[in-house]
This record gives C-alpha cells, structure tokens and sequence, in this order.
C-alpha cells in the first residue's frame, strides 16, 4: 500500500544509494578528492557518467579548469576517507593527503587513481547541463582500472546524515 507524503520524505527511503570519490588535479598540480553520491551512468556506448556537482565545490572549479578527473568507487574499507572527502573543501586544504588516500597515477588524465578503491574511471568533460538548481557533470570514460582484490565490496550511503557501508545480502 501507498501513502502520499512530503517529496523530503519519501527521500528519506531512497537508501541505499551510491557514492562515488571525483578526483582532481588543478592547473597548479594540486590534487583533491570529492565524495558525491548524485551519480549515475550517462551512456554505455560510449561509456559515461553524470555527476551533480555543486558549484561551490573545489572540485567543480578544477573540472572547470582542466575538463578531467577520476570517477572512482570507494570499498566498503573506506567510509572514514569518503565522509572525510565529502565534509570538508579542498581549496586550503589537502584532502588526498590529510585522509591517507593511497593515489597512482592515471594513464591519460591529469587527476590521481585511488590505489585502494574497488574501480576508476578515468574522465574527460563533454558537457555540463543545468536542468534545476545543480551542474550536471558529463565525462566519457576513457581509460579504466579494476582492483586486482576481487573480494573488495564497494561501500554504499546507507542512511540520512552521509551515514556510510558496505551492503550486505538480507539474511533470511
Ligand atoms: C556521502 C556524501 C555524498 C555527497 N554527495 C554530493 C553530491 O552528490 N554532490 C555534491 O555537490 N556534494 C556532495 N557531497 C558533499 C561534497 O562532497 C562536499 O561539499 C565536499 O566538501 C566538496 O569538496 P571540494 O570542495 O573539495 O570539491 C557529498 C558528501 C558526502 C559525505
């Protein structure tokens, strides 16, 4: 059964959802890494994603600058790092560095590989679309890395507040 209630409400049920880390590499050489969970996949063919990123966010500004970074999925062993990249801006800051996020570098962008996550993606910018109060972010994927642990699990939001896990099968 159904019950009509406020839109900020049924919100609250959409959980689990994705999160992803963006990171970034500025004209100056300085990198930074972004939590953001408004993520999804854009195109299959070629392959790309759509992020929405803030415009206040250190990271917007650098994609701005550089039209790159890394979409990368964070293991379910990184929450600490996540909500750390994801409460804090990077523009007096170092994130990467501060956190102790393993980088290597990428093969084409000019933007760090996070060494420990489950999967990245390198990016380049095609467009950015402002259908209601927040940039639409969509790059191309052009280069992508696995990590060789294929027990890692990716970690999710799980509840309101940016509360972070891995997800787990229901027990029966
Ligand atoms: C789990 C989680 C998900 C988030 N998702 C988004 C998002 O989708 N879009 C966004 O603009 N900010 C999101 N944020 C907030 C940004 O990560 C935060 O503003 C961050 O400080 C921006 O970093 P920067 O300024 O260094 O780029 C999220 C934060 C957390 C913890």
């Amino acid at each position: 059964m159904q019950k009509q209630v406020d839109i900020e409400k049924a919100l609250e049920r959409k959980y689990p959802e994705q999160v992803v880390l963006v990171t970034t590499r500025n004209k100056q050489g300085k990198d930074n890494v972004m939590a953001v969970g408004w993520v999804a996949m854009a195109s299959s063919e070629p392959v790309m994603f759509v992020l929405g990123i803030d415009q206040q966010a250190c990271t917007y500004q650098n994609i701005i600058e550089t039209k790159q970074f890394v979409v990368a999925f964070p293991s379910e062993k990184m929450a600490k790092e996540t909500l750390f990249a994801g409460s804090v801006h990077g523009y007096n800051r170092d994130k990467i560095r501060e956190s102790g996020l393993r980088v290597q570098q990428a093969s084409i962008v000019n933007a760090p590989v996070l060494v420990d996550a489950v999967a990245n993606f390198e990016c380049e910018l095609v467009e950015i679309t402002m259908p209601g109060d927040c940039p639409l972010i969509v790059g191309k994927v052009v280069c992508a890395w696995e990590n060789t642990d294929k027990q890692l699990k990716r970690l999710y939001t799980t509840g309101k507040n940016h509360k972070l896990s891995g997800v787990r099968e229901i027990e029966t």
